[in-house]
């Protein structure tokens, strides 16, 4: 099979590497790729914009299958012209897309379906979003209705923080995402990432994880894609799995269905479990990045036949997936000023060395080749991924490995998975 990948973080790079060992594969593009893919794919230059040109180099080069990794071709609706072209993919449609693209959609849908999710109210208009605030109290949840790369949301402590977050998006700091603002209940608990493969009709259980959000050690400073992660999280027990998909995900699909949007691609939710189980916090219509990186350490099957199978509509036909015993982490080597203004053109050495350690795989997100030598080239720039018996022994493997790589421009938060030690020890 012909494969094009898009994208070209982390995320894409796991992906390529895992699609990379299918033996149904015979040619696997990127586009754009990374210089990690380029040594496991044939990176393409390709305005993924012009969907007119995604679907003529499809049509030439007999692609059987793509596969889009980050959000924005989604919600643009790249997946649609692929379909109308009957170029096969995974991912969804622009309608079904929304579930990421506008949180006021998700909300409605989830009150309509009885979805557990936050109390919530959609604005367009200031007032009425400050007089809701003043009527729920702090704390509470101030998020941009659209895509705003994972900035747009403002956990308000005080009322006085929610009054300016409302400011802040009417003003436009989150450009056209903030023209609508959802305000939302706050829930209390612990977070998870939980995944789905979704063909319109079934959903498989795709795998769980824990992202480090936060910039600084001990979840501190500001909000970034996320600095780390670790699967599965060990507060999505078989049974918290099975309530999610009783709960949240299936009536999610049949929603989906209901309103003629069946959801097809990945499915990612966002959840908060609270003393009364889970709740939806957003979905994303994606991969996480770095939980996909985590994800496919984990998982024992060939992805290829998987994602066609969801791609054609066809899971019924396929055994769910099974993952590996073993606990896969991956931390991030930023760039030194990531979130805020990333540094870019410091020199990165020692991956061989890293990578020839037990079990590492060093997967590229934004790293370059300037003049032949590998350099940061935006925030996130490298993730570092192995797995083990145990939190502890993965994460000292994770380290003992970033440690080898040397790169004067970049950081990593020497804590991820902390957030689970209570739960091993
Ligand atoms: P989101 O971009 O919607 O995932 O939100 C970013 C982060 O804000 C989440 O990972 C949570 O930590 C937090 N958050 C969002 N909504 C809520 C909520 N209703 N209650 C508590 N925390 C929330
Ligand atoms: N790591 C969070 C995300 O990809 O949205």
């Amino acid at each position: 099979m012909k494969v094009l990948l898009i994208g070209s973080g982390g995320r894409e790079h796991a992906l390529a590497w895992k699609i990379s060992v299918s033996p149904l594969l015979s040619r696997l593009y990127c586009a754009p790729g990374n210089p990690g893919t380029a040594e496991i794919a044939k990176n393409i230059d390709l305005n993924v914009a012009d969907h007119a040109a995604v679907v003529r180099f499809c049509v030439k080069k007999h692609i059987d299958l793509v596969m889009i990794g980050p959000e924005a071709p989604l919600v643009n609706g790249l997946a649609d012209s692929l379909r109308n072209s009957q170029i096969r993919v995974v991912g969804p449609g622009a309608k079904a897309a929304r579930l990421e693209g506008s949180k006021g959609f998700t909300k409605d849908l989830c009150a309509r379906f009885s979805i557990p999710t936050a109390a919530y109210g959609r604005f367009k208009n200031m007032a009425e979003a400050k007089a809701y605030i003043y009527t729920h109290g702090a704390p509470i949840v101030v998020k941009a209705d659209g895509l705003a790369a994972g900035k747009g949301v403002i956990v308000a402590m005080t009322i006085k923080e929610a009054l300016a977050a409302v400011d802040a998006c009417f003003d436009g700091a989150f450009g056209t995402a903030g023209t609508e603002v959802v305000v939302e209940e706050f829930l209390q608990g612990e977070e998870a990432s939980f995944f789905c493969l979704c063909d319109g009709t079934i959903a498989f259980p795709f795998g769980t994880a824990q992202d480090y959000k936060q910039i600084g050690e001990g979840d501190t400073g500001l909000n970034t894609g996320g600095m780390g992660a670790y699967s599965p999280a060990f507060v999505m027990t078989s049974d918290m799995v099975k309530c999610t998909m009783r709960r949240i995900i299936e009536p999610t699909m049949k929603a989906m269905i209901t309103i003629g949007t069946p959801f097809k691609g990945i499915l990612f939710a966002g959840l908060m479990i609270t003393k009364d189980g889970p709740n939806l916090i957003e979905y994303n219509v994606r991969f996480g990045d770095p939980e996909c990186q985590v994800l496919m350490m984990r998982l024992q099957n060939d992805l290829l036949p998987l994602l066609v199978a969801a791609a054609d509509g066809k899971l019924s036909t396929c055994k769910q997936p099974t993952w590996s015993d073993d606990i896969s982490l991956t931390v991030v080597l930023a760039a030194k000023g990531y979130p805020e203004a990333p540094e870019k053109g410091s020199f990165i050495e020692g991956i061989e060395e890293a990578a020839a350690l037990p079990d590492i795989v060093v997967l590229h997100a934004g790293t370059a080749l300037q003049n032949g030598r590998l350099v940061t080239n935006s925030g996130r720039v490298l993730n570092v991924t192995t797995h083990d018996k145990t939190l502890r022994a993965t994460q000292r493997k994770a380290y003992a490995a970033i440690r080898k790589i040397r790169c004067p421009g970049g950081f990593w938060r020497s804590d991820i998975g902390w957030r689970a030690y209570a739960r091993e020890d």
